[in-house]
């Protein structure tokens, strides 16, 4: 375990990018990538009460109540794997009473990364989108096609995935957003989503490692 894991959250729009840019970003910095909208697609799977009445809401675009998100997040960054190695949280907070609820258990980031796409981007971002059910792997068939026709043939798509549903997600978004960033501006590093991933990531990959570098130049100067 390290002394002081990083505490990262990552934003914006629906399919801007958060869950490709996670990926990279846990292979690199080993961070436990926390998903609000996956553990919500696994209370589905699991046939919960929960997740019957979270799908209800998501199948509108809307933001399920925080009765059921807040609790699975926190429950989730005090597992063990999160305390110790860092967390990245993706698709949360996405109001002000959700930043508030994690503020008073204590959940503070390091840094809070912001995905800039323009909203014509995102339409074809969505409708393209797939995944692995084996491997979890996300995919875009025109930008990111899988690597072989086996995985092509297995591939899934998100049942919120429609050029009408991510219009609405995208209101709810755009309902929101600007509580939630002003609470963070002092952390925020915002990052041009609109470039190859890998370009993406080399924004992030930068700021985390400035990070890094500050922490070690003060601990070396006490
Ligand atoms: P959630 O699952 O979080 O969905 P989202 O925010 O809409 O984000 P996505 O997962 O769609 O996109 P992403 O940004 O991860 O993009 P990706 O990397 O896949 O939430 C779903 C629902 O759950 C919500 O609508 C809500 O109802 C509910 N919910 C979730 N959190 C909640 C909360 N906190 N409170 C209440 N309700 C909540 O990329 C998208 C596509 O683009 C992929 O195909 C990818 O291959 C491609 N792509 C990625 N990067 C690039 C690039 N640089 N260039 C070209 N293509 C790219």
């Amino acid at each position: 375990a390290k002394a002081d894991p990083l505490k990262v959250m990552i934003s914006g729009a629906p399919a801007s990018g958060k869950g490709t840019q996670c990926e990279l970003i846990k292979k690199k910095y080993g961070l436990v990538h926390i998903a609000a909208g996956d553990l919500l697609r696994a209370e589905i799977a699991s046939a919960s009460e929960n997740g019957r009445r979270a799908k209800e809401y998501m199948e509108k675009g809307q933001l399920v109540p925080n009765e059921i998100v807040v609790m699975m997040v926190k429950e989730r960054l005090l597992r063990p794997d999160a305390q110790q190695n860092g967390w990245l949280l993706d698709g949360y907070p996405r109001s002000l009473s959700q930043a508030t609820a994690l503020k008073e258990f204590g959940f503070q980031p390091d840094l809070f990364i912001v995905l800039d796409v323009p909203e014509e981007i995102l339409v074809d971002r969505v409708v393209g989108r797939r995944s692995d059910p084996v491997t979890g792997k996300i995919y875009h068939l025109k930008y990111s096609p899988p690597e072989t026709e086996e995985i092509a043939a297995r591939l899934t798509q998100r049942f919120d995935d429609t050029e009408e549903k991510v219009k609405l997600r995208l209101q709810t978004h755009n309902q929101n957003v600007e509580a939630v960033l002003s609470l963070y501006e002092d952390i925020t590093v915002k990052v041009n989503g609109t470039l190859p991933k890998q370009d993406v990531f080399a924004q992030i990959d930068s700021a985390l490692s400035k990070l890094l570098e500050e922490r070690k130049a003060r601990s070396g100067s006490l």
